[in-house]
């Protein structure tokens, strides 16, 4: 049985002192939690330290959004695991679709990013997704596992990995996938991970689906079989929103 996994990604909001506000905020709306559901929650980079410190014993995980691959030097704007580690993060997104679209991220550096993560001792959370043209040219199968292939080539261990699914027309629009289109990329998802993996792997590895989950549509999505918990943007900057989504995943 996989337990489930839920997100918020808070993305590009809050300044530390509404970031701290909001985790305290979310600590408090899921009370006594749930040991279904693991919760976790992906604050701006200058957030990450206070946000860490208000989550400090609540059981929810400190996730980055990003990480660079190199140790340290050269790289200004960017952020290395063990800095991430440091602050402690448990989990860093990889690849989402706003730094493949707006950043350059491509499969070679996602996989960079991946090798890098899983060696600090933190977890990933890869991110694949097709555009609404791909969707359209019925090619949302070949490009979603060239991502999970690309993402994870060369990487021997997924223990550590969770997948995200996150349709990029569906993020930020209101339009979610139905339960249905997103169960059937979730599927493919895990058949591309067993034909790489075998069975075992591909039937314990979560997926998570993300792209306008809400409070309203979250108990449908996590109840398909192939769909593992969601990563949450709009709706995790409500706490009360979001911890209803939480509590659908237990
Ligand atoms: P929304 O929930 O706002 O559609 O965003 C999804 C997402 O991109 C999470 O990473």
């Amino acid at each position: 049985m996989r337990r489930k996994i839920v997100v918020g990604n808070w993305k590009m909001n809050k300044t530390v002192a509404e970031s701290t506000e909001l985790a305290t905020a979310v600590i408090a709306a899921l009370g006594d939690g749930c040991s279904g559901c693991e919760a976790g929650i992906a604050p701006t980079y200058p957030a990450l330290d206070a946000v860490g410190r208000a989550l400090d014993g609540s059981g929810i995980a400190l996730v980055a959004q990003n990480c660079h691959y190199e140790d340290d030097g050269a790289y200004t704007g960017e952020v290395s695991t063990g800095m991430l580690k440091a602050v402690g993060c448990t989990y860093v997104i990889i690849g989402h679709s706003e730094r493949r679209q707006y950043f350059g991220e491509t499969d070679e550096t996602v996989n960079l990013r991946i090798k890098k993560v899983l060696a600090s001792g933190m977890k990933v959370i890869l991110c694949v997704g097709e555009t609404l043209a791909e969707r359209e040219e019925g090619v949302t199968g070949t490009v979603v596992s060239r991502q999970v292939t690309g993402g994870l080539k060369g990487v021997a261990d997924i223990t550590d990995l969770v997948i995200a699914y996150e349709p990029v027309w569906a993020i930020g629009t209101g339009k979610t996938a139905s339960s249905d289109q997103a169960q059937e990329v979730h599927r493919l998802i895990r058949d591309t991970v067993k034909g790489m993996y075998g069975t075992e792997v591909s039937e314990a590895v979560r997926i998570q689906y993300g792209g306008s989950v809400k409070a309203s549509n979250a108990e449908e999505l996590f109840a398909m079989p192939d769909i593992d918990g969601g990563l949450i943007g709009g709706a995790s900057l409500n706490a009360a929103d979001f911890a209803a989504i939480v509590k659908a995943g237990c």
